[in-house]
């Protein structure tokens, strides 16, 4: 049995007070065993551990532990403030601030050192897809990005970038021809991995499209981000994803 997952991704929103509704909300967002993880803008994390219920991730991490690097949080700062697990990779880090695949494999491993499961984002622009080459790309992501990475703790994300925050979503179909690539090449790795890794889809997921994007046989969940900065849509998500 794989784990379903739900992931939102505040971006640069949501403070103290969206962090209260979700710790209020806890129990229907995370009934039948879906984890549902609040990555908060870092600022937030300390404060959100005062509700011990809420599971909490950061949306990025330093590929360093320490030094000087100024304006940088290390994995381990994140972890001793209540995270649990970080996003990797995003395409919003890779093409705005130079996130590159070598710099996510740092990342990974930094993660992983500091006891921090890494969600690995990788996902095709409208260009790579459009000239065929999505397939190629997401297997680079993969290849390079989790060279020393410990596949044993990790979640990876399906995300294309024409679809984040475009309200265009891949098709369930579209989604699951990547879903289960990604599956196929961790199942070269380590098949036994592959059986329980949660693979999530990210995108423009909505109420109105979870279920079907959700029913797909290599998606666990969700990625979330717009629509999880409302309880009553993010809520409506989880469900979607209790129902897999
Ligand atoms: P979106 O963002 O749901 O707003 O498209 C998803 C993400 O960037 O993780």
């Amino acid at each position: 049995m794989r784990q379903n997952m739900v992931i939102a991704n505040w971006k640069l929103n949501g403070g103290t007070e969206l962090i209260a509704e979700f710790a209020n909300q806890w129990d229907s967002l995370t009934a039948n065993n879906v984890q549902v993880v609040v990555c908060p803008p870092a600022v937030y994390l300390a404060a959100a551990q005062a509700h011990p219920s809420l599971v909490l991730g950061a949306q990025s991490c330093s590929a360093y532990q320490e030094g000087a690097y100024t304006g940088e949080l290390s994995a381990a700062m994140l972890h001793e403030v209540g995270a649990r697990y970080v996003l990797v990779g995003h395409s919003e880090r890779r093409a705005m601030f130079g996130e590159t695949d070598e710099v996510v494999a740092n990342k990974i491993a930094a993660a992983q050192q500091a006891n921090l499961v890494p969600v690995l984002c990788v996902g095709e622009t409208a260009e790579q897809r459009s000239a065929g080459f999505t397939a190629k790309i997401i297997l680079q992501q993969l290849e390079q990005g989790l060279l020393q990475a410990d596949l044993t703790r990790l979640v990876i994300a399906y995300e294309p970038v024409w679809a984040i925050g475009t309200g265009e979503t891949a098709s369930p179909a579209q989604a699951q021809e990547i879903h289960a690539l990604i599956r196929n090449w961790v199942a070269q790795q380590d098949k036994g991995v592959a059986a329980k890794i949660p693979l999530l889809y990210g995108g423009s997921v909505k109420p109105e499209n979870a279920a079907e994007l959700f029913q797909q046989q290599d998606i666990d969940g969700g990625l979330i981000g717009g629509a999880s900065l409302d309880v009553e849509q993010f809520k409506a998500i989880c469900t979607a994803a209790q129902e897999i």
